[in-house]
């Protein structure tokens, strides 16, 4: 019997790939870069599964254009708003996502970005290796305190949980906004009963929301006036949930001590984008989730949505399960 064929979007870990083609006629994009839109479009022609990233865009016009045997679309990442997830379900199409397994590697990376926004660790080196460091002085780089700060939670999910977890042993004080989700003891974190009273009462605000119509620029010049000039924010969900022109002006007024971002708006953040200007706001390449261990299970888990779909069985982590009807 010939494997089904599939698109892979990108040269995705062994522990993924060695699956997939085990399984499939795969076609795998050989590009460091993501294939561009007219690539997708013809290499996903006549496809029964598409193994895609973050990075690929995928609406109705491509599931049309793949044609009606396409059987199910895997994204290897949890986050899945670069998917028309709508225009899947109403073509019958399940999409796969990867929750849970990278919680911990995103969590330890937005701890570590907090550590570092607020410590001034990356303003630090490049003051070593510009040849500034003359002396031990009383107020050099001058950052945050953590010990009996207060940490608030933008979301408290699996990521934002984490992040209280690991506060603890930071001795912060936790707080999240999250409208529903219930406290939960062990994690000691309580919930605010506004975005503006978490913002407004926390040193340190870590952003754990995917990016929806509702989250969209949730932090914005207004919110961000909220926050104290103190604060510090990290930022580890999606790029366009700050307005970046909102957060330039609020750093570059020190109204807002820094900001530490790993992904950004747009996705690669241009060279000469005015917040790489600003020695108070730390970016890296949208790389939270980046540790060899992780990256394995996450190729793994999307691996393993592809074969289900392809198989007709239910994908492990469906993100729209009303394509099988009643759930
Ligand atoms: C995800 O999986 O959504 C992450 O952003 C990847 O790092």
């Amino acid at each position: 019997m010939p494997k089904p064929k599939v698109f892979v979007t990108r040269i995705i870990p062994d522990k993924g790939l060695d699956l997939v083609k085990d399984f499939c006629d795969a076609d795998i994009w050989p590009g460091e870069l993501p294939p561009s839109r007219a690539d997708m479009l013809e290499r996903g022609r006549g496809v029964e599964g598409v193994l895609c990233l973050l990075t690929d865009k995928i609406d109705g016009e491509l599931l049309d254009a793949a044609g009606p045997q396409l059987k199910v679309i895997s994204n290897q990442a949890v986050g899945y708003d670069n998917i028309v997830v709508p225009d899947a379900t109403v073509r019958g199409i399940p999409v796969g996502n990867t929750p849970g397994i990278l919680t911990d590697a995103t969590a330890d990376f937005a701890f570590a970005l907090m550590m570092a926004a607020g410590r001034r660790i990356v303003e630090g080196e490049r003051y070593v290796r510009a040849g500034l460091w003359k002396t031990w002085s009383p107020s050099l780089l001058l950052g945050a305190d953590f010990s009996g700060a207060t940490l608030g939670l933008v979301g408290f999910g699996r990521i934002g949980q984490a992040m209280a977890k690991r506060a603890q042993g930071f001795d912060l004080r936790v707080r999240y906004y999250d409208p529903g989700q219930p406290p939960i003891p062990e994690l000691n974190a309580s919930p605010a009963e506004s975005l503006e009273m978490l913002l407004r009462e926390s040193d340190f605000v870590s952003l754990h929301v995917p990016l929806t119509a509702q989250t969209r620029h949730m932090i914005n010049a207004e919110t961000l006036a909220q926050m104290k000039p103190s604060a510090v924010l990290i930022n580890t969900a999606r790029g366009p949930v700050v307005d970046q022109r909102a957060l330039y002006a609020a750093l570059k007024a020190h109204q807002l001590f820094a900001a530490a971002l790993d992904v950004t708006d747009p996705e690669p953040l241009p060279a000469d984008h005015p917040l790489l200007e600003l020695d108070n706001c730390l970016i890296v390449p949208h790389i939270a989730s980046a540790s060899r261990i992780t990256r394995d299970k996450m190729a793994q888990m999307a691996a393993e949505n592809l074969i289900a779909g392809l198989k007709g069985e239910r994908l492990p982590n469906c993100v729209n399960p009303e394509v099988y009807g009643g759930v």
